[in-house]
Protein backbone atom coordinates (compact mmCIF):
# COMPACT_ATOMS: atom_id res chain seq x y z
CA UNK A 1 0.00 0.00 0.00
CA UNK A 2 1.32 3.38 -0.84
CA UNK A 3 2.55 5.70 1.81
CA UNK A 4 4.91 8.14 0.96
CA UNK A 5 6.32 10.27 -2.14
CA UNK A 6 10.01 10.97 -1.68
CA UNK A 7 11.14 14.08 -4.38
CA UNK A 8 14.60 14.87 -5.66
CA UNK A 9 14.98 18.41 -5.98
CA UNK A 10 17.00 19.94 -8.84
CA UNK A 11 15.06 19.40 -12.34
CA UNK A 12 12.02 17.90 -10.35
CA UNK A 13 10.62 20.78 -7.75
CA UNK A 14 12.53 23.50 -9.71
CA UNK A 15 15.04 24.11 -12.59
CA UNK A 16 17.98 24.49 -10.36
CA UNK A 17 19.32 21.54 -12.50
CA UNK A 18 19.49 24.27 -15.36
CA UNK A 19 21.83 26.76 -12.92
CA UNK A 20 23.69 23.98 -11.78
CA UNK A 21 24.71 23.34 -15.72
CA UNK A 22 25.20 27.02 -16.23
CA UNK A 23 27.68 27.43 -13.13
CA UNK A 24 29.31 24.05 -14.64
CA UNK A 25 29.34 25.07 -17.84
CA UNK A 26 31.14 28.68 -16.93
CA UNK A 27 33.88 27.26 -15.20
CA UNK A 28 34.89 24.36 -17.95
CA UNK A 29 34.93 27.57 -20.35
CA UNK A 30 37.55 29.32 -18.08
CA UNK A 31 39.64 26.18 -17.65
CA UNK A 32 39.09 25.30 -21.45
CA UNK A 33 36.51 22.41 -21.70
CA UNK A 34 33.70 22.45 -23.39
CA UNK A 35 30.63 20.42 -22.83
CA UNK A 36 26.97 20.13 -24.22
CA UNK A 37 23.80 19.12 -23.03
CA UNK A 38 24.08 15.82 -23.48
CA UNK A 39 27.20 15.95 -20.73
CA UNK A 40 25.74 17.65 -18.86
CA UNK A 41 22.81 14.14 -18.22
CA UNK A 42 25.76 12.48 -16.83
CA UNK A 43 26.76 15.44 -13.67
CA UNK A 44 22.30 15.74 -13.16
CA UNK A 45 22.53 13.73 -9.23
CA UNK A 46 26.26 13.95 -8.73
CA UNK A 47 27.93 15.62 -6.11
CA UNK A 48 29.94 18.34 -6.61
CA UNK A 49 33.64 16.99 -6.02
CA UNK A 50 32.32 13.84 -8.25
CA UNK A 51 30.71 16.53 -11.21
CA UNK A 52 34.05 18.48 -11.30
CA UNK A 53 36.41 15.48 -11.91
CA UNK A 54 34.46 14.14 -14.78
CA UNK A 55 34.48 17.69 -16.27
CA UNK A 56 38.12 17.33 -15.50
CA UNK A 57 38.64 14.13 -16.73
CA UNK A 58 36.17 14.75 -20.21
CA UNK A 59 39.00 17.82 -20.73
CA UNK A 60 41.63 15.58 -19.84
CA UNK A 61 43.00 18.00 -17.39
CA UNK A 62 42.31 15.56 -14.09
CA UNK A 63 45.80 15.39 -13.34
CA UNK A 64 46.89 19.20 -12.92
CA UNK A 65 45.20 20.02 -10.05
CA UNK A 66 46.06 19.44 -6.35
CA UNK A 67 43.02 18.87 -4.08
CA UNK A 68 42.98 22.59 -2.88
CA UNK A 69 42.99 23.43 -6.22
CA UNK A 70 40.09 21.25 -7.37
CA UNK A 71 38.37 22.43 -3.86
CA UNK A 72 38.50 26.18 -4.77
CA UNK A 73 37.54 25.10 -8.56
CA UNK A 74 34.38 23.60 -6.88
CA UNK A 75 33.88 26.73 -4.55
CA UNK A 76 34.04 29.19 -7.70
CA UNK A 77 30.98 26.76 -9.14
CA UNK A 78 29.20 26.86 -6.02
CA UNK A 79 29.77 30.68 -5.47
CA UNK A 80 28.18 31.41 -8.97
CA UNK A 81 25.50 28.84 -8.20
CA UNK A 82 24.51 30.60 -5.66
CA UNK A 83 23.82 33.70 -7.34
CA UNK A 84 21.79 32.30 -9.66
CA UNK A 85 19.55 30.84 -7.28
CA UNK A 86 19.21 33.94 -4.72
CA UNK A 87 16.63 34.63 -7.66
CA UNK A 88 14.43 31.58 -6.64
CA UNK A 89 11.08 32.32 -5.68
CA UNK A 90 8.22 30.28 -5.38
CA UNK A 91 6.99 31.04 -8.56
CA UNK A 92 9.87 28.65 -9.76
CA UNK A 93 7.87 25.92 -8.53
CA UNK A 94 7.94 23.89 -11.80
CA UNK A 95 4.33 23.64 -13.31
CA UNK A 96 2.55 20.42 -12.20
CA UNK A 97 4.44 19.73 -8.85
CA UNK A 98 2.25 22.02 -6.52
CA UNK A 99 -1.12 19.93 -7.25
CA UNK A 100 0.54 16.82 -7.33
CA UNK A 101 2.14 17.59 -3.48
CA UNK A 102 -1.25 18.93 -2.88
CA UNK A 103 -3.19 15.90 -3.68
CA UNK A 104 -0.33 14.01 -1.90
CA UNK A 105 -0.96 16.08 1.17
CA UNK A 106 -5.49 15.14 0.78
CA UNK A 107 -4.24 11.41 1.06
CA UNK A 108 -2.46 11.85 4.08
CA UNK A 109 0.57 10.32 2.29
CA UNK A 110 4.42 11.40 3.40
CA UNK A 111 6.20 13.61 1.91
CA UNK A 112 10.26 13.53 1.79
CA UNK A 113 13.18 15.08 -0.45
CA UNK A 114 16.54 13.04 -1.68
CA UNK A 115 18.85 15.76 -2.82
CA UNK A 116 22.62 15.48 -2.70
CA UNK A 117 22.70 19.09 -2.82
CA UNK A 118 24.62 20.63 -0.41
CA UNK A 119 22.17 23.71 -1.07
CA UNK A 120 18.97 21.76 -0.69
CA UNK A 121 17.79 23.61 2.08
CA UNK A 122 18.43 26.75 0.85
CA UNK A 123 16.34 26.12 -2.58
CA UNK A 124 13.59 24.65 -0.36
CA UNK A 125 13.10 27.46 1.75
CA UNK A 126 12.90 29.82 -1.09
CA UNK A 127 10.61 27.94 -3.30
CA UNK A 128 8.63 28.24 0.32
CA UNK A 129 8.43 24.19 0.39
CA UNK A 130 10.35 23.90 3.33
CA UNK A 131 8.00 22.80 5.69
CA UNK A 132 5.42 21.12 3.37
CA UNK A 133 7.83 17.68 3.50
CA UNK A 134 7.98 15.83 6.39
CA UNK A 135 11.64 15.16 5.68
CA UNK A 136 14.79 16.41 3.57
CA UNK A 137 17.66 14.42 3.47
CA UNK A 138 21.46 15.88 2.06
CA UNK A 139 24.46 15.14 1.07
CA UNK A 140 25.29 16.05 4.86
CA UNK A 141 23.42 13.09 5.88
CA UNK A 142 24.86 10.55 3.77
CA UNK A 143 27.80 8.81 3.31
CA UNK A 144 27.23 7.38 -0.58
CA UNK A 145 25.50 9.36 -3.57
CA UNK A 146 22.89 8.38 -6.23
CA UNK A 147 23.37 5.42 -7.68
CA UNK A 148 23.48 4.25 -4.25
CA UNK A 149 20.15 4.26 -2.81
CA UNK A 150 21.23 5.26 0.52
CA UNK A 151 19.61 8.93 0.53
CA UNK A 152 15.90 6.88 -0.69
CA UNK A 153 16.45 4.74 2.06
CA UNK A 154 17.55 7.07 4.45
CA UNK A 155 14.36 8.63 3.54
CA UNK A 156 11.99 6.24 3.75
CA UNK A 157 13.24 5.33 6.81
CA UNK A 158 13.12 8.43 8.46
CA UNK A 159 9.63 8.59 7.39
CA UNK A 160 9.10 5.52 8.97
CA UNK A 161 7.50 3.20 5.71
CA UNK A 162 9.12 0.03 3.76
CA UNK A 163 11.29 1.25 0.55
CA UNK A 164 7.94 -0.92 -0.97
CA UNK A 165 5.58 1.52 -0.10
CA UNK A 166 7.50 4.53 -1.90
CA UNK A 167 7.57 6.13 -5.38
CA UNK A 168 10.13 8.22 -5.97
CA UNK A 169 10.68 11.19 -8.39
CA UNK A 170 14.04 11.73 -10.44
CA UNK A 171 15.34 13.41 -13.48
CA UNK A 172 18.63 12.35 -13.22
CA UNK A 173 19.46 8.53 -14.81
CA UNK A 174 21.65 7.83 -11.44
CA UNK A 175 18.90 8.90 -9.26
CA UNK A 176 16.27 6.80 -11.45
CA UNK A 177 18.68 4.01 -10.39
CA UNK A 178 18.98 4.46 -6.76
CA UNK A 179 15.27 4.58 -6.56
CA UNK A 180 14.96 1.04 -8.31
CA UNK A 181 18.30 -0.09 -6.01
CA UNK A 182 15.94 0.78 -2.90
CA UNK A 183 13.37 -0.92 -4.15
CA UNK A 184 10.55 1.84 -5.01
CA UNK A 185 8.37 2.49 -8.19
CA UNK A 186 10.51 5.21 -9.82
CA UNK A 187 8.77 8.20 -12.34
CA UNK A 188 11.44 9.66 -14.15
CA UNK A 189 11.19 13.17 -15.76
CA UNK A 190 13.13 13.61 -18.76
CA UNK A 191 13.43 11.56 -21.62
CA UNK A 192 12.31 7.67 -22.07
CA UNK A 193 15.44 7.12 -23.94
CA UNK A 194 17.75 8.39 -21.17
CA UNK A 195 15.58 7.14 -18.11
CA UNK A 196 14.53 3.54 -19.68
CA UNK A 197 14.65 2.25 -16.21
CA UNK A 198 11.66 4.18 -14.69
CA UNK A 199 8.79 2.87 -14.17
CA UNK A 200 6.58 5.69 -15.66
CA UNK A 201 8.18 8.27 -17.45
CA UNK A 202 7.31 12.29 -17.97
CA UNK A 203 8.50 14.27 -20.28
CA UNK A 204 7.66 17.32 -18.06
CA UNK A 205 6.89 18.14 -15.04
CA UNK A 206 3.87 19.45 -15.79
CA UNK A 207 2.26 16.00 -17.25
CA UNK A 208 2.52 14.92 -14.08
CA UNK A 209 -0.57 12.58 -12.99
CA UNK A 210 -1.24 11.54 -9.61
CA UNK A 211 -3.85 9.26 -10.85
CA UNK A 212 -2.10 7.81 -13.31
CA UNK A 213 0.91 7.41 -11.18
CA UNK A 214 -0.99 5.37 -8.51
CA UNK A 215 -2.76 3.17 -11.01
CA UNK A 216 0.66 2.41 -12.29
CA UNK A 217 2.30 1.71 -8.65
CA UNK A 218 -0.75 -0.96 -8.13
CA UNK A 219 -0.43 -2.17 -10.95
CA UNK A 220 3.88 -3.10 -10.60
C1 LIG B 1 22.13 17.61 -7.23
C2 LIG B 1 22.26 18.11 -8.66
C3 LIG B 1 23.69 18.05 -9.12
C4 LIG B 1 24.61 18.72 -8.12
C5 LIG B 1 24.47 18.06 -6.76
C6 LIG B 1 25.34 18.71 -5.70
O1 LIG B 1 22.24 16.24 -7.23
O2 LIG B 1 21.46 17.31 -9.52
O3 LIG B 1 23.76 18.70 -10.37
O4 LIG B 1 25.96 18.66 -8.53
O5 LIG B 1 23.13 18.16 -6.36
O6 LIG B 1 24.86 20.02 -5.47
P1 LIG B 1 25.61 21.09 -4.61
O7 LIG B 1 24.58 22.19 -4.48
O8 LIG B 1 25.94 20.46 -3.29
O9 LIG B 1 26.83 21.50 -5.34
MG1 LIG C 1 17.76 16.17 -10.18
Amino acid sequence: LLQAFIFDLDGVITESAEYHYLAWKALAEELGITFDRAFNEELKGVSRMESLEKILVLGGRQDEFTPEQKASLAAKKNDHYGTLIQQITPADILPGIAPLLAEIRSRNLKLGLASVSRNAFTVMASLGLKDEFDVIVDAAEIKRGKPDPEIFLTAAQLLGVEPSACIGVEDAVVGVEAIKGAGMFAVGIGSEETLAKADLVYAHTGLLSYAEIVEKFDQA
